[in-house]
């Protein structure tokens, strides 16, 4: 429980059915839920985020009879794989129901019961088509050249004992509800949808019994029926509150929930069937349910049954769940379809990762080590149009972004938060701290320079927590900082300055390792890799046996001489390459040039500590060559004793800019 809380806030993801193998798709919409629900905890809210997993009807049924196991023992292991997927890309919801849980059963039973006894459920005959893959009925005319409608697959005819809900007799109830409640189906576009295409032609009542099927909940007073799977599975979100029992404490607390999260296609059952059935019980209806889109790969519905599914298993172990969490919250407008690439997603990580993120980290931290021995010291007063806009920027930021994440525009929300990340490596290039650090008397203003920068750092990490809830501690922890009260919301809610002065910086390690797109693209691509022009092995084999060098020419034209274009750039990040004892990969700054790579046989020369913060000179438009997987856009010119092991660094007098021009 919150302190000085705002209230409460319930949020619900759909209830997963029980496949093998979750998609990136399915974690879309978990992830928003988790990124909404940690975002109202952190400001201030008592939160409730459910999850869970729907586990009966035909489907499973038909699975775990081909698997020659019963359902329960098929679902049972599905869930445990869900539960691990949930926690690796830390999904942290406060519970998880089951629909095969005891506590859902009984809750079915008895609001099926109820709805019967008052009349809103009454016994009849039912003949119609049923799409087993979506569980759903459709009647003739609903029917697209005889497949259903929604998936185009075949549909089964059935013909049996059933009762039906009375939706006919609550249709205009519900159209004015939503007409007057403009907030309760988000996007507004899903709600004319709704009114359009299902409620205005007329509802029919509906179906919410079988006799055909057993992996169900029975109807307790004619048992040889069982649940329609939507009335079994829509009620979870009160079951899991305790509704309906003698502890119904949390029934009371957290209903009506404040936002259902849900694909589109769902959409329908959220907003029809469920506000109904809630309606006819005498119950609020949910505050808001919001219909996001789909992940789609080349305008197809990512999907088990299409097949083109990625596994965010195989993501998150290879760039990290923050990474993929990122990309997902950020790349597509929450609301609409998005192409899933992994071009794009690895894009997205260099660029807003590994660069602006990681690199205004970084430089912050190595120079703050660099000119100050890692302590943060008092500043001067602050130069008005230089600090004073980025000081304000940042004050600003987070009331920005809560406006965006509390209207579901999380892609919005890091926009804000990027742009500030922006701003502060734009003040880097002017203050130019390196200018600055030359100069004793300098010193104040150096200060304020890297006390503006670190405290920027600190309010990022504290915004991005909600989406990557990983990276905060990271960065902290190269800050210095140990007090939590300064890792709050509120603490970014207060005028600039909050960092105490004396903390003491500790470089780490990079945040987000620069990615190689194609190598990472062909590593997934049989065909690609089979194809020598694409994998580029040779190369790769013998990345650190000295290039037989021709021998220098005996005269050279000065035009040859022009044609190598040096650079001077800016070391901002180094780390030693995996299993070698002599390369180091270092990301370069060249000013307004912007960013390289570079894989260098330095390592037993330099430690990479040690490189950070220097100026070297780049070899700028050597072709760019693979090392250890590495591509290294150029080489830095180093001075090699006559054993070729003492390696010095060919650098510039100080005061150049990065991305000067040598020649
Ligand atoms: O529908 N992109 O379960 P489900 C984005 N059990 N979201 C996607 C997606 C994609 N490619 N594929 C699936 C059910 N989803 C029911 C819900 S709730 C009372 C019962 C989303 O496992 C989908 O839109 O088929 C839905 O919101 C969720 O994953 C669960 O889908
Ligand atoms: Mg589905």
């Amino acid at each position: 429980m919150c302190q000085n809380c705002k209230g409460t806030f319930y949020i619900t993801t759909p209830i997963y059915y029980p496949s093998d193998n979750l998609h990136i798709g399915h974690a879309y919409c978990s992830t928003a839920a988790d990124s909404m629900a940690r975002f109202k905890k952190i400001t201030g809210y008592d939160v409730r985020f459910l999850t869970g997993t729907d586990e009966h009807g035909q489907k499973i049924e038909r699975k775990a009879l081909a698997q020659g196991v019963t359902p329960k023992a098929y679902v049972d292991k599905i869930v445990d794989g869900i539960k691990d997927l949930w926690k690796l890309m830390d999904i942290e919801y406060d519970d998880f129901i089951r629909t095969t849980d005891e506590r859902h059963v009984k809750c079915v039973q008895k609001v099926f019961k109820q709805l019967y006894e008052q009349g809103d459920i009454y016994k009849s005959e039912y003949e119609g088509w049923y799409c087993t893959p979506c569980e759903s009925f459709w009647t003739e005319l609903q029917l697209k050249d005889g497949k259903c409608p929604d998936c185009g697959r075949a549909v089964e005819k059935t013909r049996e004992e059933s009762y039906f809900l009375k939706l006919s007799k609550y249709a205009d109830w519900l159209i004015q509800y939503i007409e007057e409640h403009p907030d309760f189906i988000q996007p507004a576009s899903r709600a004319n949808e709704m009114l359009n295409n299902f409620l205005r032609p007329g509802l029919a009542d509906l179906c919410v019994s079988r006799t055909s099927i057993k992996w169900g909940i029975p109807v307790d007073f004619d048992p040889k029926h069982t649940v329609y799977v939507w009335v079994d599975a829509l009620s979870n979100y009160i079951s899991a509150l305790g509704y309906g029992t003698d502890h119904d404490e949390l029934y009371q607390k957290y209903w009506p929930a404040d936002v259902h999260l849900v694909g589109k296609e769902i959409v329908r059952f959220h907003t029809i069937v469920w506000p109904i059935m809630l309606h006819a019980l005498n119950l609020p209806l949910p505050k808001q349910v919001f219909g996001h889109g789909w992940l789609v790969i080349d305008g197809k519905k990512m999907g088990k049954s299409v097949g083109n599914v990625v596994d965010p298993v195989v993501l998150c172990d290879r760039y990290s769940s923050d990474a993929v969490r990122y990309f997902l919250m950020r790349e597509m407008p929450f609301g609409s379809d998005g192409e899933f690439t992994l071009k794009a997603m690895l894009t997205r990580i260099n660029a807003d990762l590994a660069n602006d993120l990681g690199n205004l980290v970084s430089r912050t931290v190595a120079m703050i080590e660099k000119y100050f021995g890692g302590a943060i010291e008092a500043y001067d007063p602050l130069d008005e149009t230089v600090d004073r806009p980025l000081w304000e920027l940042a004050e600003q930021t987070p009331a920005k972004v809560e406006e965006y994440v509390n209207a579901f525009q999380f892609s919005g929300a890091l926009q804000e938060i990027w742009k500030l990340i922006g701003e502060c490596n734009k003040y880097i290039d002017v203050t130019q701290p390196w200018v600055l650090g030359r100069d004793e008397a300098s010193k104040g203003r150096l200060a304020t320079v890297l006390y503006t920068l670190a405290e920027c750092v600190r309010r990022v990490a504290v915004m991005i927590g909600f989406v990557m809830p990983r990276t905060p501690a990271r960065i902290y922890a190269q800050l210095g900082v140990k007090d939590e009260s300064i890792t709050t919301w509120e603490s970014i809610q207060k005028p600039f300055g909050v960092l105490p002065l004396g903390l003491k910086v500790h470089k780490g390690e990079a945040l987000f390792p620069r990615l190689d797109v194609q190598k990472e693209i062909d590593r997934d691509t049989p065909a690609a890799a089979e194809a020598p022009k694409a994998q580029p092995a040779k190369k790769e084999k013998k990345p650190e046996k000295k290039h037989s060098q021709p021998e220098p020419a005996a005269e050279l034209e000065i035009d040859d001489f022009f044609r190598v274009k040096l650079q001077v750039a800016r070391v901002t990040a180094a780390e030693k390459v995996e299993k070698s004892d002599k390369l180091l990969k270092l990301s370069l700054s060249l000013g307004k040039d912007g960013t390289r790579t570079v894989v260098s046989g330095i390592a037993q020369s330099y430690s990479p500590e040690e490189m950070v913060g220097k100026q070297v000179v780049l070899v700028a438009n050597l072709k760019p060559a693979k090392l250890r997987g590495i591509e290294s856009q150029g080489m830095i010119l180093c001075a090699a004793d006559a054993s070729d092991s003492v390696l010095k660094l060919v650098t510039v007098e100080p005061g150049m800019e990065d991305g000067a021009v040598i020649g």
